[in-house]
Protein backbone atom coordinates (compact mmCIF):
# COMPACT_ATOMS: atom_id res chain seq x y z
CA UNK A 1 0.00 0.00 0.00
CA UNK A 2 1.65 3.47 -0.81
CA UNK A 3 2.67 6.06 1.65
CA UNK A 4 0.08 8.53 0.89
CA UNK A 5 -2.78 6.46 1.31
CA UNK A 6 -0.88 4.40 4.48
CA UNK A 7 -0.87 8.36 6.04
CA UNK A 8 -4.74 9.15 4.90
CA UNK A 9 -6.06 6.44 6.50
CA UNK A 10 -4.24 7.38 9.82
CA UNK A 11 -5.83 10.98 9.19
CA UNK A 12 -9.22 9.70 8.60
CA UNK A 13 -9.18 7.13 11.62
CA UNK A 14 -7.89 9.73 13.88
CA UNK A 15 -10.85 12.37 12.59
CA UNK A 16 -13.02 9.47 12.91
CA UNK A 17 -12.28 9.15 16.62
CA UNK A 18 -12.55 13.19 17.42
CA UNK A 19 -15.96 13.38 15.64
CA UNK A 20 -17.57 10.26 17.19
CA UNK A 21 -17.67 8.39 13.92
CA UNK A 22 -17.92 4.41 14.37
CA UNK A 23 -15.15 3.73 11.56
CA UNK A 24 -14.43 0.22 12.07
CA UNK A 25 -10.79 -0.35 13.99
CA UNK A 26 -7.26 -0.18 11.77
CA UNK A 27 -7.23 -4.09 12.64
CA UNK A 28 -10.94 -4.18 11.07
CA UNK A 29 -9.64 -2.37 7.75
CA UNK A 30 -6.25 -4.06 7.63
CA UNK A 31 -8.31 -7.50 7.36
CA UNK A 32 -11.34 -6.40 5.27
CA UNK A 33 -7.94 -5.39 2.70
CA UNK A 34 -6.78 -8.73 2.88
CA UNK A 35 -9.39 -11.30 2.50
CA UNK A 36 -10.75 -9.14 -0.10
CA UNK A 37 -6.95 -9.59 -1.74
CA UNK A 38 -6.68 -13.50 -0.73
CA UNK A 39 -10.28 -13.75 -1.86
CA UNK A 40 -9.88 -12.69 -5.81
CA UNK A 41 -13.28 -10.99 -5.08
CA UNK A 42 -13.83 -9.04 -8.04
CA UNK A 43 -17.33 -7.79 -6.98
CA UNK A 44 -17.84 -6.37 -3.40
CA UNK A 45 -20.96 -4.30 -2.00
CA UNK A 46 -20.59 -2.57 1.71
CA UNK A 47 -23.47 -1.53 3.44
CA UNK A 48 -22.99 1.09 6.20
CA UNK A 49 -19.70 3.06 4.80
CA UNK A 50 -20.22 6.64 6.79
CA UNK A 51 -17.10 9.15 5.86
CA UNK A 52 -15.39 6.05 3.50
CA UNK A 53 -12.69 5.07 6.30
CA UNK A 54 -13.38 1.13 5.51
CA UNK A 55 -14.84 1.78 1.76
CA UNK A 56 -10.75 3.08 1.58
CA UNK A 57 -9.61 -0.03 2.60
CA UNK A 58 -11.99 -2.15 0.55
CA UNK A 59 -11.34 0.43 -2.44
CA UNK A 60 -7.48 -0.55 -2.22
CA UNK A 61 -8.35 -4.22 -2.53
CA UNK A 62 -10.62 -4.29 -5.50
CA UNK A 63 -7.80 -2.05 -7.33
CA UNK A 64 -5.40 -4.85 -6.49
CA UNK A 65 -8.15 -7.83 -7.92
CA UNK A 66 -8.97 -4.89 -10.69
CA UNK A 67 -12.69 -5.77 -9.11
CA UNK A 68 -15.43 -3.09 -8.55
CA UNK A 69 -17.39 -2.36 -5.10
CA UNK A 70 -20.77 -0.87 -4.51
CA UNK A 71 -21.43 1.07 -1.19
CA UNK A 72 -24.25 2.39 0.63
CA UNK A 73 -25.31 4.38 3.52
CA UNK A 74 -28.44 6.22 4.07
CA UNK A 75 -26.77 9.03 5.65
CA UNK A 76 -26.47 12.14 3.37
CA UNK A 77 -23.75 13.83 4.97
CA UNK A 78 -21.55 10.78 5.70
CA UNK A 79 -22.18 9.77 1.96
CA UNK A 80 -20.98 13.47 0.66
CA UNK A 81 -17.65 12.65 2.39
CA UNK A 82 -16.77 9.27 1.63
CA UNK A 83 -16.93 10.47 -1.88
CA UNK A 84 -15.01 13.21 -1.23
CA UNK A 85 -12.77 10.79 0.14
CA UNK A 86 -12.81 8.49 -2.32
CA UNK A 87 -12.06 10.96 -5.46
CA UNK A 88 -9.10 12.62 -3.31
CA UNK A 89 -7.66 9.16 -3.34
CA UNK A 90 -8.55 8.57 -6.95
CA UNK A 91 -10.81 5.46 -6.49
CA UNK A 92 -14.10 7.06 -8.28
CA UNK A 93 -13.66 4.63 -10.81
CA UNK A 94 -13.40 2.06 -8.79
CA UNK A 95 -16.63 2.54 -6.17
CA UNK A 96 -19.70 3.27 -7.16
CA UNK A 97 -21.88 4.87 -4.03
CA UNK A 98 -25.77 4.15 -3.95
CA UNK A 99 -27.42 6.91 -1.47
CA UNK A 100 -30.70 5.16 0.45
CA UNK A 101 -31.80 2.35 2.92
CA UNK A 102 -29.67 -1.06 2.37
CA UNK A 103 -32.65 -3.10 2.44
CA UNK A 104 -33.72 -1.18 -0.39
CA UNK A 105 -30.88 -0.65 -2.28
CA UNK A 106 -29.60 -3.93 -2.33
CA UNK A 107 -33.26 -5.64 -3.00
CA UNK A 108 -33.19 -3.89 -6.29
CA UNK A 109 -29.37 -4.36 -7.72
CA UNK A 110 -29.66 -7.03 -9.72
CA UNK A 111 -26.33 -8.97 -9.36
CA UNK A 112 -24.76 -11.50 -6.97
CA UNK A 113 -21.79 -10.11 -5.25
CA UNK A 114 -17.75 -12.14 -4.56
CA UNK A 115 -17.89 -10.14 -1.61
CA UNK A 116 -19.79 -8.72 1.24
CA UNK A 117 -19.40 -5.89 4.06
CA UNK A 118 -22.00 -5.08 6.73
CA UNK A 119 -21.66 -2.94 8.68
CA UNK A 120 -24.95 -1.19 9.16
CA UNK A 121 -27.83 -0.89 11.69
CA UNK A 122 -27.14 -4.13 14.17
CA UNK A 123 -30.74 -4.80 15.28
CA UNK A 124 -31.33 -5.29 11.37
CA UNK A 125 -29.01 -7.98 10.48
CA UNK A 126 -31.47 -10.49 10.75
CA UNK A 127 -33.27 -8.93 7.79
CA UNK A 128 -30.09 -7.68 6.02
CA UNK A 129 -29.05 -11.54 6.13
CA UNK A 130 -32.42 -12.67 4.50
CA UNK A 131 -31.40 -10.40 1.82
CA UNK A 132 -27.70 -10.98 1.12
CA UNK A 133 -27.57 -15.31 1.30
CA UNK A 134 -29.73 -14.25 -2.22
CA UNK A 135 -27.24 -11.43 -3.96
CA UNK A 136 -24.19 -13.99 -3.16
CA UNK A 137 -23.14 -17.42 -5.17
CA UNK A 138 -20.99 -20.44 -3.96
CA UNK A 139 -18.04 -19.01 -2.63
CA UNK A 140 -18.81 -15.85 -1.68
CA UNK A 141 -17.70 -13.96 1.24
CA UNK A 142 -19.99 -12.53 3.79
CA UNK A 143 -18.01 -10.26 6.35
CA UNK A 144 -20.40 -9.14 9.28
CA UNK A 145 -18.82 -6.24 11.78
CA UNK A 146 -19.62 -6.37 15.65
CA UNK A 147 -20.91 -9.21 16.32
CA UNK A 148 -19.16 -9.64 19.79
CA UNK A 149 -20.32 -5.71 20.91
CA UNK A 150 -23.58 -5.13 20.90
CA UNK A 151 -25.14 -9.02 21.65
CA UNK A 152 -28.98 -7.82 22.56
CA UNK A 153 -28.93 -6.05 19.23
CA UNK A 154 -27.57 -8.93 17.50
CA UNK A 155 -29.14 -11.48 18.84
CA UNK A 156 -31.88 -12.38 16.18
CA UNK A 157 -28.82 -12.44 13.64
CA UNK A 158 -26.89 -14.69 15.69
CA UNK A 159 -29.57 -17.62 16.63
CA UNK A 160 -30.32 -17.20 12.25
CA UNK A 161 -26.66 -18.23 12.02
CA UNK A 162 -26.80 -21.09 14.17
CA UNK A 163 -29.90 -22.48 12.03
CA UNK A 164 -28.08 -22.36 8.37
CA UNK A 165 -26.94 -25.48 6.83
CA UNK A 166 -25.15 -23.80 3.78
CA UNK A 167 -23.18 -21.82 5.21
CA UNK A 168 -19.74 -22.16 7.29
CA UNK A 169 -18.58 -19.46 9.97
CA UNK A 170 -16.54 -18.12 12.31
CA UNK A 171 -16.09 -15.02 14.68
CA UNK A 172 -13.12 -13.67 14.94
CA UNK A 173 -12.95 -11.09 17.96
CA UNK A 174 -10.14 -8.50 15.97
CA UNK A 175 -10.87 -6.25 18.19
CA UNK A 176 -10.41 -6.22 22.64
CA UNK A 177 -13.92 -6.00 22.92
CA UNK A 178 -15.84 -6.87 19.47
CA UNK A 179 -15.52 -9.07 16.33
CA UNK A 180 -15.97 -9.73 12.78
CA UNK A 181 -18.14 -12.25 11.64
CA UNK A 182 -17.19 -14.44 8.76
CA UNK A 183 -19.07 -16.23 6.57
CA UNK A 184 -18.77 -18.41 3.24
CA UNK A 185 -21.13 -20.17 1.46
CA UNK A 186 -20.22 -23.83 0.58
C1 LIG B 1 -20.88 1.81 11.88
S1 LIG B 1 -21.17 3.01 10.65
C2 LIG B 1 -20.23 2.43 9.29
C3 LIG B 1 -18.75 2.68 9.45
C4 LIG B 1 -17.97 2.37 8.20
N1 LIG B 1 -18.16 1.01 7.77
C5 LIG B 1 -16.49 2.62 8.46
O1 LIG B 1 -15.83 1.73 9.00
O2 LIG B 1 -16.02 3.70 8.14
C6 LIG B 1 -22.77 2.59 10.12
C7 LIG B 1 -23.26 3.35 8.91
O3 LIG B 1 -24.36 2.64 8.40
C8 LIG B 1 -25.34 3.53 7.96
N2 LIG B 1 -26.59 2.77 8.02
C9 LIG B 1 -27.16 2.21 9.10
N3 LIG B 1 -28.26 1.53 8.75
C10 LIG B 1 -28.39 1.67 7.41
C11 LIG B 1 -29.32 1.21 6.48
N4 LIG B 1 -30.37 0.47 6.82
N5 LIG B 1 -29.15 1.53 5.17
C12 LIG B 1 -28.08 2.29 4.79
N6 LIG B 1 -27.16 2.75 5.64
C13 LIG B 1 -27.31 2.44 6.94
C14 LIG B 1 -25.25 4.72 8.91
O4 LIG B 1 -25.72 5.90 8.30
C15 LIG B 1 -23.76 4.76 9.23
O5 LIG B 1 -23.09 5.68 8.40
Amino acid sequence: MREELKNFLKELKQYGIEKNIPNVSETVGKFLNFIVKISKAKTGVEIGCANGYSTIWLAEAFVHNEGKLTSIDFSAPSLKQARENITKLGFEDIVEFKFGDGIKILTQLDQKFDFVFLDAQKGNYHLFWDLIKTKIHNGSIVIVDDVLKFPEKTQKFMEQMKKEKEFDYQILPLDQDDGVMVIKKR
